[in-house]
């Protein structure tokens, strides 16, 4: 029988922080998910995160953490091809040529870089700017057919197609058009602390961490901001109880449970008994996970194996889509 070639799937995480429980629900429970139907590239976006100054040591510890924790969250390096971006310089050079097809105006219409510059003021650099870029040559060089990330990167897979549609104008079918993936719940998961606002390790009270203990997971969702409704206070309503519906939306993605079973289950109980049943559900999940990662990143001789193994595997596939660029634009081949 002959057989039939799986489609290809990419992502990344930029090791700007640990990993938390946004990044898994919006990211990574869906790339774990789909291992055997696909083939699938995931790495650490190193690159990406010097558009923000790092520490060099802390930046290589949490490149390497990320990696383990990945592996915890169940990608199999046997089954995925798991590596470091910096690792494989196609990124970088397929961002270059491609920095040359992008135009000025439709970064400046990118809401991370207004996000960002508006953070860093006093480092808007000329990366943070082209940072859509080089996150097209991730994606392009592994001519990938789906790109499954959180809502908030969606702009950014969306500028993604645009780029391989204007080369591919000009020079025949190049790349593949990626399409974005994007979760139905967990695609945005709010701060415990704000819930106006994603997740983010930025804001570390309201943000629970993959490696967070058991006991500070409970405190955080202990305080997480909820209403003073005193009446049938657990439904979902987004405009009106912004925290409640986020802690609704993790509680159904971890458990599968729709929103009208989750607003049976509480019927009658208040928030004392709804957030250490979220909490609950959270820990039951990071535990494990938490533990393998914690055994793994002991095995520093593992991880490197799995790394240069991931750079070669990503290396081969990077390169024959480079150099079919550089043909294309017209630079002479060794
Ligand atoms: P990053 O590192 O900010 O986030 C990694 C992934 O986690 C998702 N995410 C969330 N999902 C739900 N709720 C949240 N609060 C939340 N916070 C983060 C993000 O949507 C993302 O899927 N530019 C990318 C990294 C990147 C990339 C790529 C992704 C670089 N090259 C190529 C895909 C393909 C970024 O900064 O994501």
């Amino acid at each position: 029988m002959e057989e039939v070639k799986k489609k290809r799937m990419l992502s990344g995480i930029q090791p700007s922080g640990d990993l938390h429980l946004g990044n898994y629900l919006g990211a990574i429970v869906n790339w774990a998910e789909r291992t055997e139907e696909y083939d699938c590239f995931y790495f650490m976006a190193d690159l990406h995160t010097i558009t923000v100054r790092q520490d060099p040591a802390e930046l290589r510890k949490r490149s390497l953490n990320q990696l383990a924790q990945y592996i915890a969250c169940g990608l199999d390096p046997e089954k995925n091809v798991l590596f470091l971006q910096s690792m494989v310089p196609a990124h970088s050079q397929l961002s270059w040529v491609l920095n040359c097809y992008t135009m000025f105006g439709e970064l400046q219409r990118m809401t991370q870089f207004k996000d960002k510059s508006e953070k860093h003021r006093d480092n808007i650099n000329a990366g943070l700017f082209t940072y859509p870029v080089l996150m097209a040559a991730d994606i392009l060089l592994y001519q990938a057919d789906f790109v499954p990330v959180g809502e908030d990167q969606k702009q950014h897979v969306e500028i993604t197609r645009d780029i391989a549609e204007r080369f591919n104008g000009i020079y025949g079918d190049v790349f593949k058009v990626p399409t974005p993936l994007i979760a139905k719940t967990g695609a945005r998961i709010y701060g415990l602390s704000t819930p106006e606002d994603k997740m983010s390790k930025s804001v570390p009270d309201g943000c629970v961490f993959l490696m967070d203990e058991p006991d500070v997971i409970r405190k955080k969702f202990k305080r997480a901001v909820t209403d003073s409704d005193t009446g049938r206070c657990v439904y979902y309503d987004r405009e009106k109880k912004p925290g409640v519906a986020n802690l609704m939306n993790i509680y159904s993605t971890l458990t599968g449970k729709t929103y009208e079973e989750i607003e049976k289950e509480f019927e009658g109980k208040g928030y004392g008994d709804f957030k250490p049943a979220v909490a609950e559900a959270v820990v039951e999940k990071l535990t494990p996970i938490r533990e393998e990662a914690s055994r793994l990143i002991k095995d520093k001789a593992y991880l490197s194996d799995v790394y240069k193994q991931g750079a070669e595997r990503a290396s081969y596939v990077a390169n024959r889509t480079l150099s079919k660029v550089y043909k294309k634009v017209g630079f002479l081949q060794i």
